[in-house]
């Protein structure tokens, strides 16, 4: 059974191909990105294919069972639901029988708030892969941890690591564990025609930020802040507003969801995954270990 990741070069795709090669033969993994020399994981099929080029798109997962559409990146704004769409309608011409879609997590009360536009282009993508007549999985995926923790630790600096996400709890998630579950649904039909939130245990900002201490040895305190002094904090770092002003109130939008609850739901990374996800102490150890 063939099981390709398209824009499977960046960190989502790379820890899913990793997951794959371990749990199958890596001739029965295709990787398709836009610029394929960047794959990183050996033994594989590479193929190229970009989300704007549908015949390329359909070309690269001929032969394929299963795709797992990985959702292109917030920057390409809300093109994005006709590149999503062209990777579906790609999967449907040649012949895949599964697609599973990455999204992000919600409890549907985001509108209004300063994600919504993001999450929105998500939701609209979700729509299409479910009426595309494919057998789908939406795997709805919890805030990367190993984000969040990059910047906790460079707070160190100033001691003090500032966001808009007060005391809300999330169910953080590590890369690697979402690339293992998302390796399991792929390669299993349990979950098929399923809504799935992969998530690891909530904490909220000062539990996290309190077991990054231990686990990393620094020592920052975090402080709530309103949503516009966080988009002041990004927009004061040359790496974010390269981004540009929707990925910065995106972001504070993460944490304004966080804040009022809303990205605190129930995870289904179990059932997914067929095992539970490792803690998220386990999960900041293994970001650690992979670091050394
Ligand atoms: N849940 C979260 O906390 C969280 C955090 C960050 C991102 N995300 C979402 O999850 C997605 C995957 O995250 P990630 O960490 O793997 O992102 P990433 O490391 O930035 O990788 C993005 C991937 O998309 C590819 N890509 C960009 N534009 C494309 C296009 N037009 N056609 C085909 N491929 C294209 C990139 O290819 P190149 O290598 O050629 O650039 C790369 O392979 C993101 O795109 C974003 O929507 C979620």
């Amino acid at each position: 059974m063939k099981i390709a990741i398209t824009a499977c070069s960046g960190r989502l795709g790379s820890a899913t191909l990793k997951a794959l090669c371990a749990q199958m033969d890596a001739v029965d993994v295709i990787g398709v990105a836009r610029s394929p020399e960047k794959i990183g994981i050996p033994g594989i099929d590479k193929r190229a294919a970009a989300y704007e080029s549908p015949d390329d798109l359909a070309e690269a997962l001929a032969g394929v069972d299963t795709a797992i559409m990985i959702s292109a990146p917030t920057e390409t704004g809300s093109d994005r639901v006709r590149l999503h769409a062209n990777v579906t309608d790609a999967a449907m011409r040649a012949g895949v029988r599964k697609l599973i879609f990455t999204s992000v997590i919600g409890d549907a009360a985001e509108p209004g708030t300063l994600f919504y536009p993001s999450q929105k282009v998500l939701r609209d993508s979700e729509s299409g892969v479910r009426e595309s007549g494919l057998e789908w999985i939406i795997a709805r995926n919890g805030l990367y941890l190993d984000l969040d923790l990059i910047q906790i630790r460079l707070a160190e600096e100033t001691g003090v690591y500032r966001n808009n996400g007060g005391d809300g709890k999330c169910g953080y998630i590590s890369i690697a564990e979402l690339g293992f579950a998302l390796a399991q649904l792929a390669r299993n039909d349990a979950c098929n025609g399923r809504v799935v939130n992969l998530t690891g245990g909530s904490l909220s900002q000062t539990e996290l930020v309190s077991m990054a201490n231990e686990v990393f040895g620094i020592n920052v305190a975090y402080e709530a802040v309103t949503p516009q002094q966080t988009m002041d904090k990004f927009a004061a770092k040359p790496a974010f507003v390269a981004r540009g002003e929707e990925v910065i109130k995106m972001l504070a939008g993460c944490f304004e969801c966080m804040e009022s609850g809303k990205f605190d739901v129930p995870s289904h990374f179990s059932q997914a995954a067929g095992r539970a996800a490792r803690s998220t102490r386990q999960m900041m150890e293994d970001i650690l270990a992979a670091q050394a």
